[in-house]
């Protein structure tokens, strides 16, 4: 039995053959040009993003030899049993962030409270950044993809480190938000504001190259990701629409929607974002709010989703105008292609 021929790693020489490969620091550089009051630090950010992000995924690709998968004998803010990996995330991004010296203040998943950096030079650090460092954390010992989620802010306050007040601000104040997918391949994929754009690891050369440019959401959804373990204790509305999903289904020969749903937001995210679909993670009896937390996973994503031309609600608001109360705070997500959130919330609309 022949073995597959090995994938070609990009090297020296194929980088000189005329392919349009742009490298994310060229791609950084190039946006950097379009903003004549650009200082260079959003750019630095974004370098500091990327190092991170490379750090984390060498490490995702070698947990199983680094003896750090399993339970790091942690709880974080949440309540949640912290996995090693989440710890080295967080270390990773919080070390980036720091020492690039463009961060003024850090909030994260998995610190309780808000970390001000940059204490002494008031001349940098004029971003907040808000950061789930590894999401998906339950498929971590499955082998299953996982990811980095952020949410970039300028900062309110001038003076000093940054606080709290820089942090909750609504989504509608985002300057950037994106994820890393550490997947089969590790992506970044990230907006400004100005479309969403696709970047993925060349290892062999430890650069981001522009794969995905100009990401739209396909107008025909493909998917619709629940857990289909909570649809006793959601809304009459949600349970109304899950039926419309399987009668629409059911009326044709091939199911329009088919169901998907992996347990790591960045995952589900990327597929429906690239094939189309809607994820929900609704509220419930018991838990109203539902899980996913405002500021470093719905906001980002929703910005995205918006970029790409998309609609991401809580069920009733646009997740970008909630006012922010609290830097943990949850809120049910429904978010994907216009058309089906707009389906989801006339029945929530009309049922409760
Ligand atoms: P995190 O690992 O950062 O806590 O995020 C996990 C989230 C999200 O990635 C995923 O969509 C959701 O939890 C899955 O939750 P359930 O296991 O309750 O379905
Ligand atoms: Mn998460
Ligand atoms: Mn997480």
């Amino acid at each position: 039995m022949s073995l597959p021929a090995a994938q070609p790693t990009l090297t020296g020489a194929a980088m000189t053959e005329d392919r349009k490969i742009l490298t994310l620091q060229q791609f950084i550089s190039s946006e950097e040009k379009l903003h004549p009051e650009a200082t260079g630090e959003f750019s630095q950010l974004m370098r500091d993003i990327s190092l991170a992000a490379r750090i984390v995924s060498r490490e995702v690709n070698r947990a199983g030899l680094s003896f750090i998968l399993g339970e790091a004998n942690l709880i974080n803010v949440q309540g949640e049993s912290v996995q090693k990996l989440d710890v080295y995330a967080e270390n990773a991004f919080l070390s980036a962030l720091r020492l690039g010296g463009m961060v003024g203040v850090y909030g994260s998943e998995e610190q309780d409270d808000v970390v001000p950096l940059a204490e002494c030079d008031q001349r940098h650090g004029k971003y907040a950044v808000l950061i789930d460092p590894l999401d998906g954390s339950s498929n971590i010992d499955v082998n299953v993809s996982i990811g980095t989620i952020f949410s970039i802010y300028k900062r309110i306050s001038v003076q000093g480190a940054g606080n709290l007040e820089d942090c909750l601000q609504p989504g509608l104040q985002q300057v950037a938000a994106g994820y890393v997918l550490y997947g089969s391949s590790t992506m970044l994929v990230y907006t400004t504001g100005n479309g969403v754009n696709g970047f993925t690891l060349e290892p062999s050369l430890g650069e981001f190259i522009l794969s995905h440019p100009g990401l739209k959401l396909p107008a025909k959804p493909r998917f619709y990701s629940i857990n289909q373990a909570v649809m006793a204790d959601v809304s009459e509305g949600l349970k109304d629409y899950i039926v419309d999903v399987e009668a629409r289904n059911a009326s044709v020969d091939k199911p329009l929607l088919n169901a998907r749903y992996i347990g790591s937001l960045v995952a589900d995210f990327h597929r429906n974002l690239l094939q189309g679909g809607i994820f929900i993670y609704p509220g419930t009896q018991k838990k109203p709010q539902g899980k996913l937390r405002l500021m470093y996973e719905a906001n980002p994503m929703a910005f995205l989703i918006e970029q790409a031309g998309g609609m991401a609600t809580d069920g009733r608001r646009r997740i970008m105008d909630i006012a922010p109360e609290a830097l943990h705070q949850r809120t049910p997500l429904f978010i994907g292609n216009s058309s089906e959130v707009e389906r989801v919330m006339s029945f929530i609309v009309k049922n409760g």
